[in-house]
């Protein structure tokens, strides 16, 4: 074999060697990296582990962080929750890569948009596994999804919105973003769910920015600029509070219907009253226990599932009182 041949073969051989032990590679990586005994405040822990949410103080936010705290405590596990007060995407980015640089044992964050990808893969490439919580970036490398299946809850929205409104509404949404995944997959469903439905009409759709004000001035808006609008659906956790303000500010009782996501107190207090008609039930305490276990499971060289999806239902006023898990988005 001439010496080209050689190296042209041996090439080959590499590079089939290389896509091979890709995933054996970063499996590795994560079993590797070994989970120095943190001590803080006197308490030694086995793991220090970071959640970093799309915004710290959010009701919905704090029932994740209740969840894996929960998980932590059981585990042995240092638990920090840290990242944008108030939803941000760069902050957000950059609380992940400073908790890479702190060589923590494991970062369980959302896959919001695109800019998620590159920064997840490298921080599993220094060797610290990633598992993504309420929001999935499925084309990075990221261990595991746990959470809501976010097209399917728009499905579900959907089918709801179809059935109390006996096939006839003029719609309008407030997505908490346009380009963030988990928006847009419930969006998607959402649509996918009505486009058959010759009396249901999308009117309009705004973004709120993960903001109750922004989302409470968008249903202002809408209900300026399109009278016919008859129903809403908010598809994060604060549009729906802030399309209820509006809407019982503005119109007579059971003239809009609404159809929102979670079930924040607030949320729940207007679905009693009439306002919201019925939410989209996600199960962040659930996520976030469970986020927990997976890392361990990761670390410890178990095998995990690349999906994990947390139950997702519709419910309406007479469904409450909400169940003891419910309230605490799990109870345990
Ligand atoms: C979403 C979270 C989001 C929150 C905002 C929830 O419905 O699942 O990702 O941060 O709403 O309020």
């Amino acid at each position: 074999m001439s010496r080209l041949a050689k190296l042209v073969y041996m090439a080959g051989v590499l590079s089939f060697i290389v896509s091979c032990s890709f995933t054996v590679f970063y499996g590795y990586m994560v079993l590797a990296h070994k989970p120095a005994e943190v001590k803080d405040g006197g308490i030694k822990y086995k793991y220090h582990f970071v959640l970093v949410p799309e915004e710290m103080d959010n009701e919905y936010w704090r029932l994740v962080e209740k969840g894996a705290q929960a998980a932590a405590k059981k585990y042995g596990v240092l638990l920090e929750y840290v990242g944008p007060k108030q939803a941000n995407i760069d902050v957000h980015l950059k609380t992940i890569e400073m908790a890479a640089v702190s060589k923590v044992d494991g970062i369980m964050t959302q896959g919001l948009d695109d800019q998620f990808t590159p920064l997840i893969n490298r921080v599993i490439e220094q060797g610290i596994p990633v598992v993504t919580v309420d929001t999935d970036t499925e084309n990075s490398k990221r261990f595991s999804y746990i959470g809501t299946d976010n097209y399917y809850s728009g499905y579900l929205a959907g089918k709801a919105l179809i059935a109390d409104t006996k096939g006839h509404a003029n719609v309008a949404i407030i997505t908490g973003s346009f380009y963030k995944n988990h928006q847009q997959e419930r969006v998607k469903g959402f649509k996918d769910a009505v486009k058959s439905e010759k009396g249901i009409h999308i009117i309009d759709i705004q973004e709120s920015e993960i903001s109750r004000v922004r989302a409470a001035e968008k249903a202002y808006q809408i209900l300026q600029n399109h009278p016919n609008v008859n129903a809403f659906f908010g598809t994060s956790a604060l549009d729906g509070v802030g399309i209820a303000q509006v809407v019982e500010q503005y119109k007579k009782p059971g003239q809009i219907y609404i159809i929102s996501f979670d079930t924040l107190p607030e949320t729940l207090e207007y679905i009693r009253k009439g306002t919201i008609q019925a939410t989209v039930v996600q199960e962040p305490y659930e996520m976030g226990y469970g986020a927990v276990k997976l890392m361990i499971d990761l670390i410890n060289g178990k095998k995990v599932p690349s999906i994990v999806h947390t139950d997702t239902r519709i419910l309406r006023a007479k469904d409450l009182p909400l169940t003891r898990g419910d309230k605490a988005g799990g109870g345990k």
